[in-house]
């Protein structure tokens, strides 16, 4: 038996990486792409889950399948948090990754307190609207350059506990067993599967 998930998000990083990590058998993922017309949806909530929820709940309404969705960001101690939830947009308008891993460079400039974490909320919502929320977190610090050249995002400057290499030096299975997205996915299989045996 196949089952439908539709992966809710427009970022095509993301969505790469929930599919190399997401390969269970009878599972077809699909993308936001797939469908022309899906809602815009406003990322406006203060947190990491209440834009993971609104998205997961506005997308599944709209897909009325299985649908899961992902806010994530990081999230600096030096920065009281900052980038957080407004990760995306950092340096303003557009989406611009280079400017913002220049002005996170710049805010930290030598500081030595550098300890930082990807967080990942993902929120699965049933056909039925039903919404389940999961969170994976990878601890890590904050290099004082650029290096890498695989990943996206931050990927560049993250320096995940444990190892020397940031997660844009990393090939993509060894950032995905690690990573915030990997831990959030292995629980959301397992919120699937307790909301399935519900029904
Ligand atoms: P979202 O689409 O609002 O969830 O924005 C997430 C933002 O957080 C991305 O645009 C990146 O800037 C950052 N981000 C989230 N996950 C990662 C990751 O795995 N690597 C690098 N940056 C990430």
């Amino acid at each position: 038996m196949s089952r439908e998930l539709v992966i809710a998000t427009g970022n095509l990083h993301k969505l790469e990486e929930i599919r190399a990590i997401l390969t269970l058998p009878g599972l077809v993922l699909v993308g936001l792409s797939e469908f022309s017309d899906a809602p815009e949806v406003v990322e406006d909530r203060d947190s990491f889950e209440g834009n993971a929820i609104k998205k997961a709940e506005e997308l599944g309404a709209f897909t009325g399948g299985w649908t899961l969705a992902d806010d994530s960001g990081l999230e600096v101690d030096a920065l009281n948090g900052a980038p957080g939830v407004y990760s995306a947009r950092y340096a303003g308008e557009p989406v611009n990754t280079a400017a913002n891993n220049a002005k996170l460079l710049q805010a930290l400039g030598s500081r030595t307190d550098r300890t930082a974490r990807f967080r990942c909320v993902m929120a699965l919502c049933s056909p039925e609207g039903v919404v389940r929320t999961v969170e994976g977190r990878c601890e890590g610090t904050i290099a004082m350059d650029e290096s890498g050249g695989g990943g996206f995002g931050y990927d560049p400057l993250f320096i995940p506990d444990g190892s020397a290499l940031t997660f844009a030096q990393m090939v993509p299975a060894t950032k995905n067993r690690i990573s915030h997205r990997g831990r959030a996915l292995a629980s959301a299989v397992i919120a699937w599967g307790a909301l399935l045996s519900r029904q």
